[in-house]
């Protein structure tokens, strides 16, 4: 799927400085959707350590980000795909899924995990369903989302 036109009001930003950006927003955006077990420098360190960030602004203010954790050429994984609820509904999420995608042409493996009720966004973007997907669920709470029953 082609990139979308970035939208012309936001300042899109791919794999900026690091220390340029307010972790203390990150994490209250990840807050603002319920994914409250994160903490600020814990959050910096991960994005520190991932092959790929985009963030997208309004004047100074991060609204969304989105981020790939990948080996650079065999498996990269898409994550954090988040957007801020102020500004869902406009796009900027299809932006971050297929910018972020766009940068994993040259890979052999790419996959994400969807939240739930997330799976039609992903699908509409072009995404499918790995039938051979497996995980280690890290306590109940993934058993449950993440989980077919035995
Ligand atoms: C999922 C999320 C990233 C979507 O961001 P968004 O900016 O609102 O999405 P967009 O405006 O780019 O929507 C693109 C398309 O997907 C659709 N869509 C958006 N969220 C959807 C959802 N949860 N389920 C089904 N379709 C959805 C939109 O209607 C739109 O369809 P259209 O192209 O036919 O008009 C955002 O709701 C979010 O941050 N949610 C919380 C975190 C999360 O669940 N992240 C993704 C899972 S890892």
């Amino acid at each position: 799927m082609r990139v979308p036109e970035k939208l012309p009001d936001y300042h899109y930003q791919l794999n900026p400085d690091l220390t340029t950006i307010n972790w203390q927003r990150v994490l209250e955006l990840f807050q603002k959707i319920n994914w409250k077990h994160r903490l600020s420098d814990e959050i910096e360190t991960a994005f520190g350590m991932s092959t790929t960030t985009l963030f997208i602004c309004q004047e100074e203010e991060i609204i969304a980000f989105g981020r790939i954790v990948g080996d650079g050429r065999y498996y990269a994984m898409l994550a954090d795909v988040v957007v801020d609820p102020a500004y869902q509904g406009k796009g900027l999420g299809k932006y971050l899924v297929t910018a972020l995608n766009d940068q994993l042409k040259n890979y052999h493996f790419v996959n994400l995990s969807a939240a739930p009720g997330a799976d039609r966004f992903y699908k509409n973007l072009g995404w499918k369903k790995q039938t051979t997907a497996f995980i280690w669920p890290q306590g109940p709470k993934q058993l449950r989302q993440h989980c077919e029953k035995d």
